[in-house]
């Protein structure tokens, strides 16, 4: 049997699996069985009102999930399988309630990493999968990095050998009258408005938290962050872009490439963080980076690491 056919059947017998995406990990499940379910809250330590995303194969399987209208048509064609997850009105019942913690809309996304698209279809049912991370803390990208977090669970991790975009897919509401980005990612309000042919909202700082994963504490290490560092002072470590002069060892991309940038994100802050903590260090300076492109995604991701 191969991995992936394992990982299949533990998923229908209602394990758990962490796969590779094309973002980051996922911690995933089958999203049809409550408990399964229930067992990625508590192995994450995440709230029960934060609703996960269900990962689908196709949009035959999203369209028995939930009520695709026609922006979704649009979006789907233009950008599935990919980073792209909307927030639609809920329509099947059996989906397990701790899945969408309540609500009446449910976020579907179809992943385009190989790996993922695999398990989706072997597993026969739609899996639910937050990333792979202990709630808060800063997302997997790599196997070994989920194989730290969980190493007491009963989880089968996939290994993985191509490269991430490295941050979480967009979330775009398709339940408001005008669609509205709820998180930053790879495909950007200028993607998804070429392909509606009208403005996207933005609404990724409410106070009011529509989606929890908009808390403003996220994705974040233990140490604490600085960004728009230019020098970097007594007891601090840096963490450089392109010919910044923070002087550390790690560089997001000397090219300065914000893609590569991107995919370096969470390992440089993981590695940076276990060294800070190793030498009471109590900061990791960052330089600055521009909110170019993927690059407002990353700001948007540091921003919050950095909230106290
Ligand atoms: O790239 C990704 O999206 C990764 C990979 C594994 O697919 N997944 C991921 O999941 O980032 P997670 O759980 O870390 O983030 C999902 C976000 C959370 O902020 C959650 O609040 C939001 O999606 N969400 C889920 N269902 C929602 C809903 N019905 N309405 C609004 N937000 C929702
Ligand atoms: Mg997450």
């Amino acid at each position: 049997m191969s991995n992936i056919d394992k990982a299949a059947k533990y998923i229908r017998d209602g394990g758990l699996v962490a796969f590779p995406t094309e973002t980051v990990y996922g911690l995933g499940a089958d999203s049809y069985n409550q408990d399964a379910c229930l067992r990625i809250f508590r192995a994450k330590g995440r709230p029960a009102i934060n609703p996960l995303i269900v990962h689908v194969a196709s949009q035959n399987q999203a369209a028995d999930i939930a009520y695709l209208n026609d922006y979704a048509h649009k979006l789907i064609k233009a950008f599935w399988p990919g980073p792209l997850t909307l927030v639609l009105p809920l329509k099947n019942q059996n989906i397990a309630p701790a899945v969408v913690a309540g609500l009446d809309t449910i976020a579907l996304r179809s992943p385009s990493h190989p790996v993922a698209g695999e398990l989706i279809l072997k597993s026969g049912c739609p899996v639910a999968a937050p990333s792979a991370n202990p709630s808060g803390y800063i997302s997997a990208t790599k196997g070994e990095h989920v194989k730290e977090h969980f190493a007491g669970e009963d989880i089968l991790v996939l290994e993985d050998n191509i490269g991430y975009i490295g941050i979480e897919s967009t979330i775009l509401d398709l339940t408001v009258p005008v669609p509205t980005i709820l998180r930053s990612g790879f495909i950007d309000a200028h993607n998804l408005e070429q392909i509606l042919q009208k403005p996207v909202g933005v609404k990724e700082r409410d106070a009011t938290v529509k989606s929890p994963g908009m808390l403003e504490k996220h994705y974040s290490p233990i140490t604490r962050i600085r960004l728009n560092a230019l020098s970097l002072k007594v007891g601090e470590v840096g963490l450089d872009f392109g010919d910044s002069k923070l002087g550390g060892d790690y560089n997001l991309s000397k090219s300065v490439d914000l893609l590569e940038a991107a995919s370096n994100l969470y390992d440089m802050l993981r590695i940076l963080d276990k060294y800070a903590i190793n030498r009471n260090i109590k900061t990791i300076a960052i330089a600055a980076i521009p909110s170019i492109g993927i690059g407002y995604a990353i700001n948007d991701r540091l921003r919050r690491a950095s909230v106290l």
